[in-house]
Parts: C-alpha cells; sequence; structure tokens
C-alpha cells in the first residue's frame, strides 16, 4: 500500500490505529509538546488571540477553535491569559476539533469550567462565523505521500511484505505520469534515489477559504521546513525515542516534517494572506516570553524557577533539544489583516532548519 494509506491506518484505523485508543502525551507516554512542556505557551497564545482579535475589529462573537487539542491544556492557559479581556472572554465560543475519544475525554476534565465549549470531528462541522483557528502539531500528523525519483521518474513509495511478514519500502511498479509538472524546479533536480514528500492541499486550503470568507486568522505551529525539498522525513516515535516505522504499526506516532512553502502556497491560491513563517523561538521572544518568565519566577521557589528557565529554554534554544528553530510558526488570515502580532516579517530561505 502506498505510504500516506500506511500512515492513515497507523493513526486512525478505527480499531488498531494510534490516535484512536489512547493518550499519547507527556512523561508517561510517548512525546511532550510545547504546551505540555510550560503554562507560558498557551498563555501567550491566549495574547496573540487577544490581539488578533482586536485587528479584526473586536467582532462580538468569536470562534475560538483548536485543531488536535491534545490534553486541553494550551486552551485552558490561553483561556486564563484571555480572562484579562472580558469583552472577548466573555463572549467568545470555544470548538475542540479532535478524533482521538480518549483525548477527547481528557480535554473535557481539562476545561471542566468552560461554558460555551463544543466537541467536533472537523472544522466543517463549526458554525460559521468569525474566529481564530490555532494548531500546534496538527500538520504533521496528517498522511504524508512519497514519492521516490527513478531513471524513468517520479514513483510513489509503498510499504510491502517479504516473504515472513516483515514491512518493507518499495516503490510502485511504474511512475506516476507527469509527476514532474508539479515539482518546485529544486526538487525536480534531485538525484535519481531522492525521496519527495508531499500532503494533499485540502485542509490548508479549507482553513484558508474559512478565514477568507468569514473573518478571523489560523496559526499553524509545527516542525518542518521552510523551502519544498528533497528528503526522507517519515518517522516513529515510541516512549521519546525514534524506532523504525515499519515495527509496530499502530503502537508508535508516526509523523513527517511540514512543508511550509506547500502551505504557504495553498493558502494564497485560494485568496487568503499569509503571515511569516518565522521561528518558533522568535515568536514566543516576540509575544513577551522572557517577562513572563521573569514574572513566574519571582513568585517561585528556587526548584520551580530552575523548572521555568529550563521550560523556556526549551521552547526557544534553537540548538540541539530545542524547539526554538525546528518549529516554525505561520499565519493565514482574511486579506484585510494587513499584520499579524509577532509575525510581522517572515525567514529568509538561509535560516531554514
Ligand atoms: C501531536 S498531537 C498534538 C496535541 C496538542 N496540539 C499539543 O500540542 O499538545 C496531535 C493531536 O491531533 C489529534 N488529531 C490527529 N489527527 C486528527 C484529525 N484528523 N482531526 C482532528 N484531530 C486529529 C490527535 O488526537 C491529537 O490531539
Amino acid at each position: 500500500m502506498p505510504v500516506w494509506r500506511y500512515m492513515e491506518l497507523c493513526l486512525m484505523h478505527p480499531r488498531y490505529g494510534y490516535y484512536v485508543s489512547r493518550d499519547p502525551l507527556g512523561r508517561e507516554g510517548d512525546f511532550t509538546t510545547a504546551p505540555e512542556v510550560s503554562q507560558m505557551f498557551g498563555e501567550l497564545l491566549g495574547l496573540w488571540t487577544a490581539s488578533v482579535w482586536k485587528q479584526m475589529g473586536s467582532p462580538q462573537l468569536l470562534r475560538l477553535i483548536e485543531l488536535g487539542p491534545g490534553r486541553g491544556t494550551m486552551m485552558a492557559d490561553a483561556l486564563r491569559a484571555l480572562r484579562v479581556l472580558p469583552p472577548l472572554y466573555q463572549t467568545l465560543s470555544v470548538h475542540m476539533v479532535e478524533v482521538n475519544p480518549v483525548l477527547r475525554e481528557r480535554q473535557k476534565t481539562t476545561l471542566s469550567g468552560v461554558r460555551n465549549i463544543a466537541w467536533h470531528d472537523n472544522i466543517d462541522d463549526v458554525p460559521e462565523g468569525p474566529c481564530i483557528i490555532l494548531a500546534n502539531e496538527f500538520f504533521d500528523v496528517l498522511p504524508i505521500h512519497q514519492m521516490v525519483k527513478q531513471k524513468n521518474g517520479w514513483h510513489e513509495r509503498v510499504v510491502d511484505v517479504e516473504a515472513g511478514g516483515k514491512l518493507v519500502f518499495a516503490a510502485a511498479a511504474e511512475p506516476t505520469p507527469r509527476f514532474d509538472v508539479l515539482l518546485p524546479p529544486l526538487v525536480r533536480a534531485a538525484p535519481v534515489g531522492a525521496v519527495f514528500e508531499w500532503r494533499p492541499d485540502a485542509e490548508m486550503m479549507k482553513l484558508a477559504a474559512r478565514v477568507r470568507d468569514q473573518d478571523g486568522a489560523a496559526l499553524i505551529i509545527d516542525y518542518g521546513h521552510l523551502r519544498s525539498d528533497a528528503g526522507d522525513t517519515f518517522q516513529a516515535i515510541a516512549r521519546h525515542t525514534f524506532t523504525d516505522p515499519l515495527k509496530a504499526p499502530g503502537q508508535a506516532d508516526v509523523t513527517a516534517h511540514v512543508d511550509f512553502q506547500a502551505l504557504t502556497r495553498a493558502a494564497e491560491d485560494v485568496g487568503a494572506r499569509v503571515h511569516g513563517p518565522v521561528t518558533q523561538g522568535e515568536f514566543l521572544k516576540r509575544l513577551g516570553i522572557d517577562t513572563r518568565a521573569a514574572a513566574l519566577m519571582q513568585k517561585a521557589t528556587p526548584e520551580v524557577s530552575t523548572d521555568i528557565a529550563a521550560a523556556q529554554k526549551r521552547l526557544t534554544d534553537p540548538g540541539r533539544g530545542g524547539m526554538g528553530s525546528m518549529f516554525k510558526v505561520l499565519c493565514v488570515s482574511e486579506p484585510r489583516l494587513t499584520s499579524i502580532a509577532a509575525l510581522s516579517d517572515h525567514l529568509e530561505e538561509d535560516e531554514s532548519t
């Protein structure tokens, strides 16, 4: 089967899929995300939301939508920060788009005091109206196609079964006709053997069309690259360690890096405005993470202060082990919004990681 179908089944098979049966987050789980590293992350996204709401002309009813909200931690922290702005806090409605029943339950516990909240399987089910959409580590779990370059063209990469039942990567027998035509020049020039990954544009086009037509903005935070390029980033993580993605289907988180150039192109194609991307480190600094960390540390014990400093470093540090430059932040808005808080410029090609 094609890699995209394998990835889809690993994550979403109704019985054995990774995301239908468990809470994978946190120290006891398989991976830790930015909202789980520190409350500062969600709080700063709350402030960002308030700023964008004002730029939108302070609409009376705002839908705050989160895609793939994990344990609900980011939304809880964002809402706490938004309390300082009663005209927004008291009128907004919260929409959680989540497919995982275990995480849904977890989110319901985390957000038990929140009024005006609803859960949805798909963003299409969220009622119309001005909205701000937040998506942290959502796009990386959407299935990718992998293509392998051979002498006679690009072949879809597949997962095959060897005698004895072992899963292996292979290539479809025939090349995909005229696949080259769709490729950016950098990828077209890749050597034989190169792998190119792409995701259907449908999800981004849906978000972009919604903010274009109904007033709003969507913030996408994920790990990935600025320019579409060849490279195999299909990976599996279990118990905080990289593992073979073919080894235990449905038992490990399988993801692939996000191509921010492809997201930008898809959003612009439907007429939305794109802001950024900037690195996560830069984004959080512009939103004031240093000031927030200092304020939290003032009231904390020495042990807790050490933890706050470590979290601040992890979220912003561009070096190994840090999320500062590996993660990028991109906003897609209705065209009238000409500038967006903390995203007024974008990264240049040579800053890509
Ligand atoms: C990597 S986790 C990120 C969780 C959270 N955003 C965070 O930062 O902690 C991916 C999230 O997306 C959800 N998810 C995966 N595929 C989805 C889909 N097609 N539609 C909605 N949610 C999805 C998962 O259940 C999970 O909540």
